[in-house]
């Protein structure tokens, strides 16, 4: 059924029901949560609709020639890696674009052999299975809260805290001219411009901006993009900044793994507490959980 006729059959129905029982079921269509799996599954549209556009805009590996560094560092990975966000190409895509030979999950190892090995994937972007994880499994209720991502890249963690949280403020900082004018596109097409904000800078220059955010979102923000001593800054300002008592820090992979290969020293026992999280909430068996376990959540002390 089509929307008017829809909202023609509802009024119907309304017109129906005894006066004396009206005020009470307008008070229950109003409350209720009876209606959530019918709104959930329209964010997941939504959010399918804005992968659509975004693929239109983008080429198949959904990396900018503008991103020297991420494309170079993607080259010298130790074994064959190519970039497939995983936002907008899920693995039911991906198998429709092996099966019509624009991908392949397999790289020849000796040239005109059948010997194959499997080739790495790197997604720079959450799926949409672990935005409506982070949104439904790792943080509380968000209302009257401001949200961070930082390096937001396409938008997704911006749209999905939009569509499946009630923060009062979503910001995307990114680095990538490009990126913030597809983000603008999204956010203007969606009418998503009361609640989320995307400011084209380094996040090292947005130190306010952290300090007040009460959760913030870092999925593998710098290792592809910074050179070893920017990144072992750019924590150092992270963790200057990020200092809001009872905040939340959201990370990809954990802090530990992050800061491991740095020439930095930032004492992590001090600074946050790690909340454990419990990667089984979803008990189907395609889900990927070892994506679901690179999620990692912290309180800042
Ligand atoms: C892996 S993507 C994260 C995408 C997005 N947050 C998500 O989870 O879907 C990292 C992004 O961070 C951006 N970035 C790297 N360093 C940055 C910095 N210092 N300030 C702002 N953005 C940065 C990169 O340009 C890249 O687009």
């Amino acid at each position: 059924m089509e929307f008017r006729s829809a909202r023609q059959a509802i009024m119907q129905l309304l017109r129906t029901v005894a006066p004396a029982d009206l005020p009470a079921l307008l008070e229950w269509m109003r409350t209720t949560r009876d209606f959530d799996e019918f709104t959930q599954d329209n964010n997941d549209i939504m959010l399918k609709n804005i992968a659509e556009d975004l693929r239109n805009c983008l080429p198949l590996e959904t990396m900018l020639s503008s991103e020297h560094l991420a494309l170079q560092k993607i080259q010298q990975q130790p074994e064959p890696t190519v970039h497939v966000d995983a936002f907008l190409y899920d693995e039911d895509f991906i198998d429709s674009l092996c099966e019509e030979g624009k991908m392949s999950r397999n790289y020849c190892m000796v040239c005109g052999s059948h010997q194959t090995a499997p080739l790495g994937f790197i997604s720079h972007s959450f799926s949409l299975m672990e935005l409506k994880f982070i949104y439904h499994h790792v943080l509380p209720d968000l209302s009257g809260k401001v949200l961070v991502d930082v390096g937001s890249r396409l938008g997704t963690v911006l749209y999905g805290g939009y569509l499946y949280s009630s923060a009062l403020q979503l910001y995307g900082v990114e680095l990538n001219g490009d990126f913030c004018q597809l983000q603008e596109m999204v956010i203007k097409k969606y009418q998503f411009t009361d609640r989320i904000k995307v400011l084209h800078a380094d996040i090292c220059t947005q130190g306010s901006l952290l300090q007040n955010a009460d959760v913030i979102i870092m999925n593998n923000v710098f290792e592809y993009f910074l050179d070893e001593a920017e990144q072992a800054r750019a924590w150092e300002y992270i963790s200057h900044n990020v200092r809001k008592q009872g905040s939340l820090l959201v990370t990809v992979p954990s802090l530990e793994d992050s800061l491991s290969n740095l020439q930095i020293n930032i004492q992590l026992s001090p600074w946050v507490e790690e909340v454990p999280l419990n990667y089984d909430v979803y008990p189907e068996k395609h889900i990927d959980r070892e994506a679901l376990e690179q999620i990692h959540l912290y309180k800042i002390l």
